[in-house]
């Protein structure tokens, strides 16, 4: 079901679940993406004339009320944006909240303080979840699952809720959903995507499914490190996961049985800390001096990495090339950004996955519109890209 299929929501107590999980210096949000990403749907019900209340997540607060993990940034956000007013509730599903939610006109909107707050969101006991739902059901009358980010969380908000109340998908779900699925399901060949990121023990299930289903693997980032050991090169001080180098080995073998290409770097920018200002210098990949980490791919690799994009159809990139936010190592990572800007301007179908990326698009200056879509989910979209299911999206096909 879709919000059109909720029919006539005027007057309507309509409960959202967004994802506005944003990365915070103090109280200054750093990226607005995600809220910029949730305007569609909560434009169509302003439209609807709608009572919309929404419910999110910020960090990992452990059950309990914390204000460094206040909504009160995002609320003040949200108005700027939506250009409607916002008002936060001081509680999750309390006195609070039910007094703004009875206050709301029709297209008005309320936010809720951080649904985390409260310790039965992310209980593992399913009546506990299902407790919450249904406080947050009392609040509502129907539910739209909208926060990509968060659907691979069996999270009362986000699964629980579903069966409390009618529920229809929301407009960011979909796109991110249809999004995906065209990247991975019958890609458009070549099918090119691109690893980073720190670690690859975090990758592993998507290396796994990938070494089956794509043309080419570009390796960059803190992970190109392992794969450089798995080749028997020594790494230097570089970030390195000793005890995945077995099946990162394993990884190889099956990329070469499968036909699939695992492109390595061919050099490597080095300094001698993790540091803005670090001295920089270029070395070959495999001859990584001792007391030298790797901080970003060298201009070869660059080159290597562009003429592997330029002709694929289908692109999928999760996670930076290098330490993008370090000026000096952020060659890399606008490398690949540029490389698949310009095969999408040519034709190809390029989705940039992960938290990570996708900020550093944006922190690069990049134009979103020169990537087919930019995604919102961090491990939502890294667990699509698995192949798992994901239980916010289950229960609404259930
Ligand atoms: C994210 O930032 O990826 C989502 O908001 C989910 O957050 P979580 O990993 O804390 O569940």
């Amino acid at each position: 079901k879709t919000i059109a299929d909720l029919g006539d929501l005027r007057g309507k107590r309509v409960l959202v679940r967004s994802d506005f999980n944003v990365p915070l210096d103090g109280q200054t949000i750093t990226d607005d993406g995600r809220i910029r990403a949730a305007l569609p749907t909560l434009k169509v019900l302003v439209e609807a004339g709608a009572k919309i209340i929404i419910t999110a997540h910020l960090g990992r607060p452990k059950g309990a009320p914390e204000a460094k993990y206040s909504l009160a940034p995002v609320a003040t956000r949200l108005e700027e944006l939506l250009g409607a007013k916002v008002t936060l509730a001081q509680d999750t599903v309390g006195e609070s909240a039910k007094a703004t939610v009875a206050a709301l006109g029709d297209g008005e909107v309320a936010l809720l303080e951080n649904i985390r707050f409260d310790a039965r969101e992310t209980s593992k006991v399913d009546e506990e979840r299902a407790s919450l739902a249904a406080d947050l059901a009392e609040l509502a009358d129907f539910f739209v699952s909208d926060g990509f980010g968060v659907v691979h969380r069996k999270q009362a908000s986000v699964y629980d809720i579903a069966k409390a109340v009618p529920a229809a998908v929301g407009t960011l779900v979909l796109k991110e959903v249809e999004s995906l699925k065209k990247a991975t399901d019958n890609p458009a060949r070549p099918y090119t995507v691109v690893l980073g990121g720190s670690k690859v023990s975090d990758k592993l299930g998507v290396i796994g499914n990938l070494l089956g289903k794509a043309d080419r693997l570009l390796i960059g980032g803190g992970m190109l490190f392992t794969f450089l050991a798995a080749k028997g090169y020594s790494v230097g001080n570089s970030l390195l996961e000793e005890d995945q180098i077995d099946t990162v080995k394993g990884y190889l073998e099956t990329a070469e049985k499968n036909g699939v290409e695992i492109v390595l770097p061919v050099d490597i920018v080095v300094a001698p800390e993790f540091k803005a200002d670090a001295p920089a210098t270029v070395v070959a990949a495999d001859a990584i001096p001792e007391g030298q980490m790797g901080l970003d791919i060298g201009p070869e690799s660059q080159k290597l990495f562009a003429s592997k994009l330029a002709d694929s159809k289908t692109i999928v990139w999760n996670g930076p090339a290098g330490v993008f936010e370090f000026e000096a190592f952020s060659a890399g990572t606008r490398a690949v950004a540029q490389g698949i800007v310009d095969a999408t301007a040519n034709g190809a179908f390029s989705v940039v996955g992960g938290g990570d990326s996708a900020a550093a698009v944006r922190i690069l200056g990049f134009d979103e519109a020169g990537f087919s879509h930019i995604s919102t989910g961090g491990g939502a979209s890294l667990e699509f890209l698995e192949g798992k299911e994901l239980p916010g999206i289950a229960v609404l096909d259930a």
